[in-house]
């Protein structure tokens, strides 16, 4: 096992991940007007599973960083063997469900290591989605917070220094967890932004001083009249934020 690659400066750009939730040609569209002031383009399951690599590179035209939101959760050697290839892709940031398994964590980190470029994997603990009772139905009995830092001790334990996690539990894995996980945060809501389906939000700011690492933000972006001034907005508040913190 070897930690996950090692952490470094990031630009306030870098700490921002937009999430490409939208038909492909209009978050290139978007991205080009914003790449000034996000570093990053998450790519979830939809554009991968219509566009596949085409999709990655498109955005790396554009000198983005590419988060590949996969969600793993296989054997060991079918995530080994994924993983190797989202390597050979250049990404920056890959997830994988910490539910899987230390042996499964391991052959994540080990297919991430075939990377030229630093490849982090992020494991997922919870989904947001579960609630208790669904929790419960799958034979989980503990309350999700302590299967959440379950979850998160077991990554750690596999050598994964990044999770991804609601931005109202980065401040209690962070000061719960012994090494320094780098956490990512869905569920960020400038002020004034509307909340749609989140329920558990914090603004850019809050995010960065209570210990998020990586934001996610989606629809405060594309839903913006003017998207540029809105990243411009909030490459100002992580940087603000970053500054505070000391990063
Ligand atoms: O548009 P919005 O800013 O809400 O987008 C958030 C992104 O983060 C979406 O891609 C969503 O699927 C993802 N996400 C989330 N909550 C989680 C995990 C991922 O909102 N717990």
């Amino acid at each position: 096992m070897r930690p996950n690659s090692s952490p470094k400066i990031l630009s306030a750009k870098q700490h921002i991940a937009f999430a490409a939730d939208l038909p492909l040609a209009d978050a290139l569209q978007i991205t080009k007007d914003i790449a000034p002031h996000v570093g990053v383009v998450k790519i979830g399951l939809s554009l991968f599973v219509e566009h596949g690599p085409k999709a990655v590179e498109a955005f790396q035209q554009l000198g983005m960083q590419i988060f590949l939101d996969l969600k793993l959760h296989d054997i060991p050697n079918t995530v080994l063997l994924a993983t190797k290839q989202a390597a050979k892709l250049g990404v920056s940031y890959l997830t994988v469900h910490a539910s899987g398994g230390q042996p499964m964590l391991e052959a994540a980190l080990e297919g991430s290591s075939h990377s030229a470029t630093p490849l982090k994997i992020l494991a997922v603990t919870v989904l947001t989605s579960m609630d208790s009772p669904q929790l419960s139905s799958i034979g989980v009995t503990d309350s999700i917070e302590h299967q959440v830092l379950r979850l998160a001790q077991l990554a750690q334990k596999s050598g994964i220094s990044g999770l991804v996690c609601s931005p109202l539990e980065a401040k209690n894995l962070k000061s719960t967890l012994t090494s320094k996980m780098f956490l990512c945060t869905p569920g960020i809501r400038p002020l004034g932004s509307a909340a749609g389906d989140q329920s558990r939000i914090e603004t850019p700011s809050q995010a960065i001083k209570t210990g998020s690492d990586l934001l996610v933000i989606g629809r405060p972006i594309s839903q913006s009249r003017e998207p540029q001034l809105t990243a411009s907005e909030i490459e100002r508040e992580v940087r603000d934020a970053l500054l505070t913190r000391g990063h």
